[in-house]
């Protein structure tokens, strides 16, 4: 957000602006509070049912991403007047059934008249106010546990440029496709998307004030992200990322340049970075949380 904008003040606010989380938290009452958040973007996949499907999951993530529960949304679509009428149905009904998967009612929307496609939700949740995770949420003695494979900004270049092989682009399809919905004990939370893996990861090793160690050969991969990345398809995302975050990574070795820059990948609905203490950790392990060392991010 930039400086100089006015802010009201409110001691309901539980999350806000300060600690890059993934959705503002408002508390109504002792055990409820709101978690409110909005995401849309331009088609990233050919299949406007898909599209539709991929907009809905990664904008109900941020929900899930604060340990949230979502319950309503309002559909925001930029779309032009020309436009082909049956692929527009095709994105709203995607769209229509994942928040049906996820148990969240579509309340209305709004559309405007544009020339770029653009589609997503506003999504309201609630959540216990002692429950909500944030950024700022990670301990030392943590473990870190990645919900989903990273490298969907990468096969996606592949696709645009007719180098994906089709089951590559199908599993990263699927992947974008998961809901993220978790019934993990954590300490903190973010979602991986256009930061990237690490630029996400030092969004969370900051707000908590702790170093994340992250173990490069843990993490898993998509399908055909690897080869790709080495044969030039890099989104521009992720050198801005490059660029952003790097100064607050130590690498403990020279890592493959291919593997290097999936860690910056800008993903779309990308799995969570949970951090929880090691006897409840459930799914893959790809570091841990130890006091602030050298770096807020050490890679391994
Ligand atoms: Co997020
Ligand atoms: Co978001
Ligand atoms: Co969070």
């Amino acid at each position: 957000m930039l400086p100089g904008i006015p802010r009201l003040k409110d001691p309901n606010v539980i999350v806000g602006f300060e600690t890059s989380d993934d959705a503002g938290v408002y508390r109504l009452s002792p055990e409820c509070a709101l978690v409110q958040t909005v995401d849309f973007f331009t088609p990233i996949v050919d299949d406007p049912y898909t599209f539709g499907a991929i907009a809905a999951a990664n904008a109900l993530s941020d929900v899930y991403a604060m340990g949230g529960r979502p319950l309503t949304a309002l559909s925001i679509l930029c779309y032009p007047g020309a436009g082909d009428l049956e692929e527009l149905a095709e994105i709203l009904k995607g769209g229509a059934e994942k928040m049906i998967e996820a148990g969240c009612v579509v309340l209305g929307g709004h559309s405007v008249n544009d020339d770029e496609i653009k589609f997503g939700y506003a999504v309201t949740g609630v959540v216990r106010p002692e429950r909500v995770w944030t950024n700022a949420g990670a301990r030392p003695g943590d473990v870190l546990v990645l919900t989903k494979p990273i490298g969907t900004g990468v096969v996606t270049t592949a696709l645009k440029r007719g180098l994906a092989r089709d089951e590559d682009v199908a599993a990263a399809v699927a992947s974008m496709l998961k809901l993220n919905k978790s019934d993990a004990d954590a300490h903190g939370c973010t979602d991986i998307t256009g930061f990237g893996l690490l630029g996400h990861a030092r969004e969370m090793a900051l707000a908590s004030g702790v170093t994340l160690e992250i173990d490069s050969a843990a993490i898993e991969l998509l399908p055909g992200a690897l080869e790709y990345a080495a044969q030039g398809a890099l989104p521009a995302g992720l050198k801005n990322n490059r660029e952003f975050v790097s100064c607050a990574v130590r690498f403990a070795q020279d890592l493959r340049p291919e593997v290097e820059a999936l860690l910056y990948d800008p993903q779309t609905s990308g799995g969570l970075l949970l951090s929880v203490a090691p006897e409840g950790a459930a799914g893959r392990v790809i570091g841990r949380v130890t006091e602030r060392g050298e770096s807020p991010i050490r890679v391994l």
